[in-house]
């Protein structure tokens, strides 16, 4: 068969599986699945590439560029799987930054690649695709760089944003001074003016993440990973590989939509996420008295008491946060929900958009521990059933019960819809301390006269309250 139409059709199913892989990303049940599809996608995308190199004639005689392929194949196949075996659930988002940063880098260097041979008048000279090179090396490095940031902010060094008006002014010149290279390069300026452009998308890519908090590091690791998208679009232009130009889009348009779907359950903007630096103000101090009132206690109790409650209850919404993904502790509460559930109780999770750390955490969560589907309710779904429910079980979720989302227009969460926790009969919080989530903030559930709050680690305090409600039996 002819080299060129085996890669076509190679690319062509490519492309198929990478739909099809998208698509069933979207429900959790198909989601292992579609990620499994996607991966076959990206090795007929890879054996079309070397069947489209090999079998067109493409390497010269003597070059060892195939080797080197296949020796960077094995690296990255070896870090990749070694980093996804070992990486724990909750520092699943810096993985995902590392991840898009390569991405990212790689645009970046094939279009420097692309640049040289243009500056050294090989290869003919095709305006679009010296016009994408061009955009994929400043789109690429933007998302290389951006993303190291965005790794260390998660990673907790430099969390907070960090704003002036001497980093706006700068980002601004900063900004000019991009484009002006750009204009060098388009005017027929050499290699040196294409590094220049490399070191003027790094300090633009730092100065764009150093003003935004860690709590939007999610939302930015989405927007560049949009980026890295048509960063990858952009080159698949230049070398004309029509499997980059086809995933770089799809990962392009889905990085998109996604950032616009968190800003969206947030209730935020995506020029709010990036300029408002959300994050740089003082963190609250829990339970201090404000300057309007006196020092606030809450309520504890025991697991003893608290399955002596639980004895009583036909309702029950469980609501996962962040803390349960820490703790691991959704074995454990599946655990609690089915003795509930046999005892006659109604259990329910409602699952925000955005707890946790990352889109679907809190899902991925309670699909490992084999929740069913039916017991899952988003935002929605399950308001209107607070008021009528006996127990909310608050499992380290803070952010997406706190009320003051809905009237505090100070607050870094005002406008985000949030689950009514503080509208049904009981409230349970389960968390370590009073102190804030990701945004920082104190938290009024905390201090509700219909609230008991029990403090532990996520996954003992549960496994300390199937004890007692066992033991009440
Ligand atoms: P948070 O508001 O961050 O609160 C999590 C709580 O878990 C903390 O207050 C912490 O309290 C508790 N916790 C931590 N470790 C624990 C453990 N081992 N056991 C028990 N509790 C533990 O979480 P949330 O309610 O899920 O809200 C998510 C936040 O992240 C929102 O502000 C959201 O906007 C932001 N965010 C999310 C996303 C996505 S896509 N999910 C994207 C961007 C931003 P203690 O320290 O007292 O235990």
């Amino acid at each position: 068969m002819n080299p060129k139409l085996l890669s076509d059709v190679a690319y062509l199913s490519s492309a198929i599986l990478f739909i099809i892989g998208l698509k069933f990303l979207s429900h959790p049940k198909r989601a292992r699945r579609g990620n499994q599809m996607a991966a076959i996608g990206m090795l007929f995308a890879i054996v079309a590439s070397f069947i489209f190199i090999w079998g067109g004639g493409l390497l010269q005689p003597g070059s060892n560029a195939g080797v080197l392929i296949i020796v960077g194949i094995l690296v990255g196949g070896l870090a990749g799987t070694i980093g996804a075996r070992y990486v724990a659930m909750t520092d699943m988002p810096q993985m995902v930054a590392l991840l898009n940063g390569c991405g990212g880098g790689a645009a970046a260097l094939i279009s420097t690649v692309e640049f040289a041979n243009f500056a050294a008048g090989r290869g003919e000279s095709d305006p679009l695709a010296f016009g994408a090179t061009l955009f994929g090396a400043v789109i690429g490095s933007l998302s290389f760089w951006g993303s190291l940031m965005a790794f260390g902010k998660l990673s907790g060094f430099m969390e907070r944003a960090i704003t002036s008006a001497f980093q706006k002014f700068l980002t601004v010149a900063v900004f000019l001074a991009l484009i002006a290279t750009i204009v060098w390069i388009g005017m027929g300026a050499g290699m040196t003016a294409f590094y220049a452009l490399l070191g003027v998308s790094l300090l633009f890519s730092l100065l764009m993440v150093i003003p935004i908090g860690g709590a939007d590091m999610p939302v930015v690791i989405s927007l560049l990973n949009s980026c890295t998208g048509l960063a990858v679009a952009a080159t698949g232009f230049a070398l004309r590989e029509p499997a980059l130009i086809i995933s770089g889009t799809l990962v392009g348009a889905s990085g998109t939509l996604l950032t616009l779907l968190m800003c969206k359950a947030m209730n935020r903007s995506i020029t709010n996420v990036l300029f408002a630096g959300v994050g740089a103000g003082p963190v609250a101090t829990p339970g201090a008295a404000g300057a309007s009132g006196p020092a606030k206690t809450a309520r504890e109790i025991s697991a003893d008491d608290l399955a002596m409650l639980l004895a009583n209850i036909q309702t029950l919404i469980v609501i996962p946060g962040y803390g349960m993904a820490v703790a691991q502790a959704q074995h454990v509460t599946r655990e609690l929900a089915d003795i509930l559930t046999a005892k006659g109780v109604d259990v329910k999770y409602a699952v925000h958009p955005v707890a946790g750390r990352m889109p679907g955490h809190m899902n991925v969560l309670l699909a490992e521990a084999n929740v069913p589907y039916e017991q899952l309710f988003d935002l929605e779904q399950i308001n209107p059933e607070f008021e009528r429910c006996d127990v909310a079980l608050v499992i380290g979720a803070n952010d997406v019960v706190n009320p003051c989302a809905r009237y505090d227009k100070s607050s870094p969460i005002y406008g985000m819809p949030i689950l009514d926790a503080d509208k049904a009969k009981n409230i349970i919080v389960v968390k370590r301390s009073l102190k804030p989530g990701f945004a920082g903030i104190d938290n009024e559930i905390y201090f509700n006269p219909k609230t008991y709050m029990f403090f532990g680690d996520a996954k003992n305090a549960i496994q300390k309250l199937v004890t007692a409600v066992k033991a009440a039996e």
